[in-house]
């Protein structure tokens, strides 16, 4: 029996899930679940720590974030749903990793060098100034969830893509020193994936607080699509699809002739209000349904909670195997 494609994302516990996540991220991936291949959602609450020393942030982040991917649909029985921290041996397989891993390898990582760049801008003498070792290596622990499972695909934000390939190295550096355990992981980067833009035209992401939270009520949704920039036009002047916000927005949540009919009205000039009222209509028929999923289960966090810890458990048969392989091969081993 060939065994199944393996497909295994994480998200960080630091954020509330907005628009673009779902429309670039959760969604795509609540679809990909399927008989084929086997899905690892987690959440990834170690990778939360690294930027963030606010314990109710993150523990509010994982409420949130769990929340969200079971109100979107994803059935925790047809896909794997577990939180990092639930898996111990993916800590102890950090540590194992981070001593094959150069440290040269992690010198080139783009968000460490991001945070040595922004010293440099500071005038700091110390380049290192304020860099934690979570920061610096954190590729190594991102490798360590990868790498547990033998994920094949692992559908990341261009920006994960070195990490990915930091895990494909690390693995390769073991499997050559040690023993052949681990599968090499591939990054499958989605067109979707920075699909929508933000209240400001900019790419939609916390860091330019330009988001749209995916399950505000319905009132503030509506004010908050109100507030989406436009040009100057008025109505009745012909507008350009290409670079309205609205209009990508509208067609990430619109069919095909919903979309063509939209483009009509574009070239005859469609008020942005209207535009507006058009877009909050759609957006907010396919979501109403999810926010009240969504409130229903933040009021009852130990139903997550149970289902977090029951997807942990069932994986854990599997992650102790791989660590006892591991050990093995280090020679770690009993003595008689
Ligand atoms: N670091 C990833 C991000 O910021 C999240 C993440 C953690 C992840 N572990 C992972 C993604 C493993 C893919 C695979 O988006």
């Amino acid at each position: 029996m060939t065994k199944k494609l393996r497909i295994l994302t994480g998200i960080t516990t630091t954020g509330t899930p907005h628009l673009g996540n779902y429309a670039g991220a959760i969604r795509p991936a609540i679809a990909a679940v399927g008989d084929n291949s086997e899905s690892f959602y987690f959440l990834a609450d170690y990778h939360g720590m690294i930027k963030c020393h606010q314990p109710e942030r993150i523990h509010q982040s994982t409420l949130e974030i769990a929340a969200t991917w079971l109100a979107c649909g994803l059935d925790p029985d047809k896909a794997h749903f577990y939180r990092q921290s639930d898996i111990p041996e993916i800590m102890e397989l950090t540590w194992i990793l981070h001593c094959v891993c150069t440290k040269g390898l992690m010198n080139r990582s783009h968000a460490y060098k991001a945070a040595v760049a922004d010293n440099e801008a500071k005038g700091q003498a110390d380049l290192d100034h304020g860099i934690t070792m979570g920061l610096f290596s954190y590729p190594v622990l991102m490798s360590a969830d990868i790498l547990m499972f033998n994920a094949h695909k692992v559908p990341v934000g261009k920006d994960q893509i070195q990490h990915i390939e930091m895990a494909r190295d690390i693995a390769q550096k073991f499997n050559h020193t040690f023993a052949d355990i681990f599968t090499l992981p591939e990054a499958v980067v989605s067109e979707e994936s920075e699909l929508l833009q933000g209240l400001d035209g900019r790419k939609m992401s916390k860091s330019y607080n330009n988001t749209i939270p995916l399950f505000v009520p319905e009132k503030q949704l509506r004010k908050l699509m109100m507030k989406i920039k436009t040009n100057s036009q008025a109505p009745g002047e012909p507008k350009n699809t290409e670079d309205s916000t609205l209009y990508q927005m509208y067609k990430a949540f619109a069919n095909a002739d919903e979309v063509a009919e939209i483009t009509k009205r574009y070239a005859e000039g469609i008020a942005w209000g209207e535009m507006k009222q058009i877009l909050f209509a759609k957006v907010n028929a396919e979501i109403a349904p999810m926010r009240a999923r969504y409130d229903e289960l933040t009021a009852k966090p130990e139903v997550i909670e149970n289902i977090l810890r029951a997807g942990a458990e069932r994986l854990r048969p599997l992650s102790q195997a791989l660590l006892a392989e591991v050990r093995q091969a280090v020679g770690i081993r009993k003595l008689g």
